[in-house]
């Protein structure tokens, strides 16, 4: 288990965090937290503002691939994986592999590229819907900390139930690594219930046993 950050390659957004933070309220967490239209597709306000593919997970599968020695036919699994955009890219890049993704999100998964449609379950990532021992890479980007505490130590433990022994897992989460970077983030997280300090999320996988690597959304 280690700190690696596996998305060096994805292009860092632009964050206006004062703006942000001077529109956000409890009644837009509670509609992004829904995510239906709004979070994905609505205004900028509610989430992405337009969640629509364009390449960008291209490099990082080309990162994850040669860091985990990816064979052309291993089992990848993508916790959140919202409208398939990253596994379409393993697709792309791995014809041979097999994939799976899971959503809480019934919007996201509906209106997921086709080509990977067949691959995508609706189901929250504290249950997932998976035998023990299936997966040669399980991933979760930006999403675990979106469950309540317990519940995201659960998707921590589910996340190594369905790891195959010898597999690897990779997660990034909220975090922070001093008062500005935590203020940062108070001001610009939107749907996030689980966050804190990284060397408090380094003890909780402990706790937990999560034995895959992790890297920090910093705002
Ligand atoms: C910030 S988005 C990240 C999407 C994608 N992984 C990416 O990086 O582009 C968070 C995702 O987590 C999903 N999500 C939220 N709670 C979830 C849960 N309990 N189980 C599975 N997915 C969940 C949302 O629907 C959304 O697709």
């Amino acid at each position: 288990m280690g700190e690696v950050n596996l998305l060096d390659m994805y292009p860092v957004a632009d964050r206006p965090i004062e703006e942000r933070a001077k529109t956000l309220t409890e009644e837009v967490r509670a509609v992004a937290r829904e995510y239906g239209r709004e979070f994905f597709d609505g205004d900028r306000l509610y989430g992405y503002g337009g969640y629509r593919y364009d390449g960008r997970w291209q490099k990082v599968v080309a990162r994850l691939r040669e860091h985990y020695g990816l064979d052309d036919d291993a089992a990848v699994l993508d916790i959140g994986c919202a409208k398939g955009f990253l596994l379409y890219d393993f697709r792309q890049a791995m014809p041979g592999a097999t994939l799976a993704g899971v959503d809480v999100s019934e919007y996201a998964i509906e209106h997921a590229i086709d080509d990977v449609k067949p691959y995508l379950q609706v189901a929250s990532a504290d249950v997932l819907p998976y035998a023990d021992d299936s997966f040669d890479l399980v991933l979760s980007i930006s999403t675990i900390h979106n469950l309540p505490r317990e519940a995201c130590k659960q998707a921590l433990r589910e996340i190594e139930r369905v790891k195959k022994p010898g597999g690897h897992a990779f997660v990034t989460v909220d975090a922070w690594r001093n008062d500005v970077e935590r203020d940062r983030l108070m001001k610009w997280m939107l749907t996030a219930y689980t966050f804190m300090h990284v060397d408090e999320w380094v003890e909780l996988f402990e706790e937990v046993g999560y034995t895959g690597d992790y890297y920090w959304f910093i705002a």
